[in-house]
């Protein structure tokens, strides 16, 4: 598939989102007859972007780094079978970091060994799910996780190959909520002595197969630096391993590349990352006199969330004398990122906005709060929106919401998760259903002993 632009993330919105008579459309498809289709509120994302980006990190970093790369998809960001599978399609490796993941990736076709099984708290059952898939590598978090990793593959007679998780003490400037690679950070394992302990665990570990170092330092990143800083902490760790004997053949930077948001984000693009990570690895190696590692990136936010927008249907206005609200159909529960990180989003009215594109209709704009239906007042997806008055009857559409929306999406309030389409070409294939009321109730049980044949007595009615 071709690569359509390597700075795909610059934009707010999908590569292929244009305005027409029709009012927004993505990927050929205009939302407002997705939404007659499938339903409101509803997930698209757009095919093009995602392939675009995921293509922009493979052949970036292939280009930049002369030993082998891999790119695995972190599927935190967004797991479903079929995004999962489409981002396999283009030549990336998969990231889980639970049973469910990983058992989403399986399901999706993603040969075992093209996956890495992180997470810092691993069940002994996800162990086990691991060890039997025969998972490409299991990243490890914590000490107390080689020896159950031991045990249970001796116990299967299987082997296990591993990259050790290294908390690099680096601070990346994000939301603290997503900032992982500093000192008090509770993942991954400190250099120095909790490091030589787990490398002597491993290395008397007969299971286990020692096979390099990751650094994940955090997540909506807007500078490369911290992944050089992180690169250099990981060579640094390297040539001291080599001197020991045992070699670093993989070197994983992590995920954590930032997409703009709004207009005045600026994050640097896919391409200037990895020509930076791959020069500076090569380079690093050069000057330590180390062999090439295999060189892993594990981009989510990156991959799939300028490629996905959420369409809302606007259920009601509402103007009191100190605010006026757009109300819609979803919220919080579909993407609860305003309310947990303050995350700030940009959004259109599918039909357009008065003035500054061309034949839209509605009247002039003001400053609209976009609120959700969530009984929680901090459900507000957009604080300040610019909008034309959109009346009650039309629809909203709120971009960049590819990643850590619909994977974080709750069922508060007992709503039903939305349906999830991948759009291009024209064409609109559902990836995931709109769930029903029947599957919000197949998990709940009456006993029957809640079922009384006549009131309490003694808390019948006086
Ligand atoms: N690798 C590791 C070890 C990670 O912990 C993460 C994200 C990634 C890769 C992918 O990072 P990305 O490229 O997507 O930034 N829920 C938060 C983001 C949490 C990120 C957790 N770890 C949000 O909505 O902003």
């Amino acid at each position: 598939m071709a690569i359509v632009r390597t700075t795909c993330n610059q934009a707010v919105r999908p590569l292929t989102a244009t305005f027409g008579s029709r009012g927004w459309s993505v990927g050929g498809c205009a939302l407002d007859d997705l939404v007659d289709r499938f339903g409101s509120p509803l997930y698209v994302m757009d095919e093009a972007t995602i392939v675009s980006a995921a293509s922009a990190f493979v052949l970036g970093l292939r280009s930049a780094y002369p030993g082998p790369s891999e790119i695995l998809y972190a599927s935190k960001a967004l797991c479903n079978t079929g995004i999962n599978r489409l981002i396999h399609e283009l030549g990336l490796g998969t990231e889980v970091v639970s049973g469910g993941e990983l058992a989403t990736a399986l399901a999706a076709g993603i040969p075992a060994d093209r996956i890495v099984f992180q997470g810092n708290a691993k069940s002994p059952d996800e162990i086990d799910l691991g060890l039997e898939a025969g998972v490409g590598r299991f990243m490890v978090d914590n000490l107390d996780e080689i020896e159950a990793l031991q045990a249970r593959a001796a116990a299967s007679g299987r082997q296990a190959r591993i990259l050790l998780r290294i908390n690099p003490g680096i601070e990346a400037h994000t939301h603290e909520f997503i900032r992982t690679g500093h000192v008090q950070s509770k993942f991954g394992i400190r250099p120095g002595a909790a490091l030589d302990y787990a490398l002597e665990r491993l290395e008397a570990s007969r299971n286990l197969e020692f096979m390099g170092l990751q650094l994940h330092v955090g997540s909506q990143i807007f500078d490369i630096t911290p992944f050089l800083e992180a690169a250099d902490v990981g060579l640094d760790l390297a040539a001291e391993l080599a001197g020991r004997n045992l070699p670093v053949r993989e070197l994983d930077l992590g995920g954590g590349l930032g997409v703009a948001y709004t207009e005045a984000d600026d994050p640097p693009s896919i391409a200037d990352l990895t020509a930076a990570v791959g020069k500076a690895v090569a380079q690093g190696c050069e000057r330590r006199g180390l062999p090439l590692p295999k060189l892993m990136l594990e981009p989510g936010r990156a991959i799939v969330a300028t490629a996905g927008c959420t369409v809302y249907q606007v259920v009601a206005e509402k103007r009191t004398h100190e605010r006026q609200s757009l109300l819609v159909d979803g919220g919080m529960a579909d993407n609860p990122r305003p309310a947990l990180y303050d995350a700030v989003y940009s959004c259109d009215p599918v039909a357009g906005r008065m003035g500054n594109r061309g034949d839209a209709p509605s009247g002039a704009e003001s400053t609209w709060t976009v609120a959700g239906k969530a009984c929680e007042e901090g459900d507000v997806l957009v604080k300040e929106a610019t909008l034309p008055s959109v009346g009650g009857k039309r629809r909203l559409v709120l971009w960049t919401t590819g990643a850590y929306c619909f994977s974080m999406a709750s069922n508060y309030n007992r709503l039903v998760r939305p349906a999830m389409v991948v759009v291009g070409d024209g064409q609109a294939d559902l990836v995931r259903e709109r769930e029903s009321f029947e599957d919000l109730l197949a998990h709940d049980r009456l006993p029957l002993r809640f079922i009384s044949p006549s009131p309490r007595p003694d808390l019948a009615s006086p």
